[in-house]
């Protein structure tokens, strides 16, 4: 296993008071565990008005920024949106592309999500583009279809981009609860893993997110080829995210 990762989404949810919290009570708990950024990769995504606040809480510590969404473009007339390249300035160093709930509230398909991929990286930012399908998709036997079809569209649009995180995450298991099993989990992981290496990407890490939670997240950082978890609900607690980043740590060091 590589050096895990760890990524928190917090989505639309704590306000500026908040989030300044729940960063510094995060970086305050990794501290006492002496948990460093070569034991684990942490990032946290915060709402873009308080991603400024929570780059003063983590700065100087192992916990690293990232967005949750961007625009295609630098700058310009795009009323309400922001850019890979503000994002940057703010002191992001990652940016989530294609989260499934950008794709299905706010219609993005896989054209605009690899122009947003390939956006980022030229921003110099690392995307973590999210991919998996629906229930529907899953019942229909569409799921190697679907998983190839969105890395398909993405990789041939922006094949320069080097360095990216690749996160494998079923809709019907982001904020449901019900996190795909550790067999569901590792027979996607290796479909991935088996395509991407066909393609020359052998390197990018591999996660999962939907639904992982303190109790549920060991058995999924045990699982082979799985580099990591995308958290949402569970991240915006400190203590459950600081315990699924301690087991995801606990997990390298004993796989290694
Ligand atoms: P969840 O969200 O952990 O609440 O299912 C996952 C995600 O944001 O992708």
């Amino acid at each position: 296993m590589k050096t895990p990762i760890v990524v928190g989404n917090w989505k639309m949810y704590t306000t500026l008071t908040h989030a300044r919290q729940l960063a510094a009570r995060i970086r305050t708990a990794l501290h006492a565990l002496s948990i460093t950024a070569e034991q684990c990769t942490v990032i946290l995504c915060p709402p873009f008005v308080n991603l400024a606040a929570v780059e003063e809480e983590i700065r100087g510590s192992a916990l690293l920024l990232g967005a949750q969404n961007c625009w295609t473009e630098s700058y310009g007339a795009f009323t309400g949106e922001v850019s890979a390249e503000m994002l940057h300035a703010v002191g992001c160093r990652y940016v989530i592309v294609g989260h499934s709930e950008r794709r299905t509230i706010f219609g993005e398909d896989d054209i605009l999500i690899a122009t947003k991929f390939k956006r980022t990286w030229e921003a110099g930012l690392v995307p973590i583009l999210c991919i998996g399908e629906s229930l529907r998709q899953r019942q229909q036997h569409q799921t190697w279809h679907v998983l190839r079809m969105q890395l398909e569209t993405v990789l041939s649009t922006a094949p320069d981009v080097k360095d990216w995180i690749c996160a494998y995450e079923p809709v019907w298991a982001i904020g449901t609860g019900i996190a795909a099993s550790p067999r569901e989990i590792a027979e996607a992981h290796a479909f991935l893993r088996d395509y991407l290496c066909g393609v020359d990407y052998d390197h990018i890490p591999l996660l999962y997110g939907g639904s992982v939670n303190e109790k549920n997240c060991k058995d999924i950082f045990t699982l082979d080829g799985v580099d990591g978890v995308l958290v949402g609900t569970a991240s915006l607690q400190a203590e459950s995210f600081v315990a699924i980043v301690e087991q995801g740590m606990y997990a390298k060091q004993t796989t290694d």
